[in-house]
């Protein structure tokens, strides 16, 4: 031993001795492990599992929260989602032209402890065939299943409701849809008809929802006028009792 340790570094053949097995060993499981470690936490990273992944850096991914329809003790009365507040109206949602976003004006009425609506008359955006074209498209995927294509009607659903009661079919009950092109609905104010669609009337439900955008809605109202003038003018239809009464 002594005289090894004694023996001064030499070159053999021109190169320094190489690495003793046991350090180049020791070098290569190490480096082995850590490549492990760091294919774990890769591992960890990307594939999929049931448990939340490991996330080193938390940034605002993961936080405590609210989710709608539970129950928090923040609020007196125990709800996380919040009502809207009084007198508040949310960025965007003013919606302040009544014609285009309504169709009628309506004042409160002190006296009567009611508000008094008037309809308003005019289409408040631009008429072309554009529009026309839109309100064709429009009545023809909402509309025309009841009214028909001429807004007469007589739509498939109509007609197969008809039959349904001539069949006499039990539960059954049934209201004609207007006829859009008589002389009651072409007396009716623009905004009449757009608050139809809007709210719905009578045993007519609401399209408002379906229908959101202001301007499709007046192309559905440009687009009834349009069939109202290509039609010829007949009586309110008394085909039913309720239509007779409308
Ligand atoms: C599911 C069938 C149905 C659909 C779809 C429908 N309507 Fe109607 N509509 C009716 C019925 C039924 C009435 C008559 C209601 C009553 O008299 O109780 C009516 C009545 C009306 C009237 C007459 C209201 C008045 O002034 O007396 C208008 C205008 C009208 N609908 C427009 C539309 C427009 C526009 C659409 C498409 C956005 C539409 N309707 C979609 C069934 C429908």
């Amino acid at each position: 031993m002594a005289s090894r340790q004694a023996k001064p570094q030499r070159l053999i053949n021109g190169r320094f001795p190489s690495v003793p097995f046991w350090m180049r060993a020791l070098a290569l499981t190490f480096i082995s492990l850590s490549l492990l470690v760091a294919a774990g936490v890769l591992r960890s990273r990307g594939a999929m599992m049931h448990e939340p992944r490991v996330h080193f850096v938390q940034d605002m991914d993961n936080q405590v929260k609210l989710k709608t329809q539970h129950k928090t003790d923040v609020f007196a009365d125990g709800r996380a989602s919040r009502p809207q507040v009084p007198g508040t109206v949310a960025m965007g949602q003013l919606n302040a032209d009544d014609h285009l976003f309504r169709g009628f004006t309506a004042t409160w009425n002190v006296q009567q402890n009611k508000y008094d609506s008037t309809f308003l008359d005019g289409i408040p955006v631009k008429v072309d065939e554009a529009l026309l074209k839109r309100g064709q498209l429009r009545f023809n995927t909402y509309c025309m299943p009841c009214h028909g294509y001429t807004g007469q009607g007589v739509g498939p659903v109509a007609a197969r409701a008809d039959k349904l009661q001539r069949d006499g079919v039990a539960g059954m009950l049934w209201t004609a849809p207007s006829n859009l092109t008589d002389e009651l609905r072409r007396g009716r104010p623009d905004g009449h008809i757009y608050n139809t669609i809007v709210n719905g009337i009578r045993n007519m439900g609401p399209y408002g929802a379906s229908i959101q955008n202001p301007t499709d809605r007046w192309a559905i109202v440009a687009y009834v006028r349009a069939l109202q003038v290509s039609a010829p003018v007949a009586k309110p239809a008394a085909a039913t009792p309720q239509a007779a009464v409308n």
